[in-house]
């Protein structure tokens, strides 16, 4: 007889970002906690660790996330003290967490060991299923647009203080951990 497969080990949220618990609205808290642990469920990975940060970069996204949270959070202390500049934490801190959430179901590993789209990373535009698992969790609209705008690969540029944030951290954080994408152009205009 053979033995039904074992569910795979859920992840802890809050172990992976102590930050979760920074979060001042504990139904936010527990809905971020929870669209983690779907999109984990739904996930072809069984070690989170070894999620990279995409098909193109090789680089650990856990270190990655982790990163663009800690300068979030940063910019927006620094913001605070200097320039009096609001900054809605419980946002701010539940969209760095979730921004790169959906990458677990994006991609998997192929036959050759290469990185490769899943269905589901053909099908949807990167962090669609975060926005969507965040929306059924019943998570805020402002923060939904934030995970939808913090890619250059989206149609729409962040419309709050809280998506710029997260949006330039993560541009800095891939030139520490890969290299700098972006190239300077000059338009001569009349
Ligand atoms: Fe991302």
């Amino acid at each position: 007889m053979t033995s039904a497969p074992k569910a795979k080990e859920p992840i802890d949220v809050a172990v992976l970002f102590p930050q979760l618990d920074d979060i001042a609205d504990p139904k936010l808290r527990e809905g971020v906690a929870a669209t983690w642990q779907d999109l984990w469920e739904m996930s072809p990975w069984t070690r989170i660790e070894e999620v990279p940060t995409s098909t193109e970069i090789p680089y650990p996204t856990l270190p990655h996330n982790r990163c663009v949270l800690e300068m979030a959070i940063a910019v927006a202390d620094a913001f605070e003290r200097h320039h009096g500049v609001k900054v809605n934490r419980d946002y701010l801190i539940a969209a760095a967490i979730l921004q790169d959430a959906s990458k677990v179901v994006e991609f998997e590993r192929g036959p050759d060991g290469k990185t490769v789209p899943t269905a589901l990373g053909r099908e949807y535009p990167h962090a669609f299923w975060a926005a969507h698992m965040a929306l059924r969790h019943g998570l805020p609209d402002e923060i939904v647009h934030v995970l939808l705008t913090h890619t250059p690969q989206a149609a729409k540029f962040p419309a709050t203080i809280e998506g710029k944030i997260l949006y330039y951290v993560d541009q800095i954080d891939v030139i520490g951990i890969y290299k700098d994408r972006w190239r300077k152009e000059l338009f001569i205009t009349k």
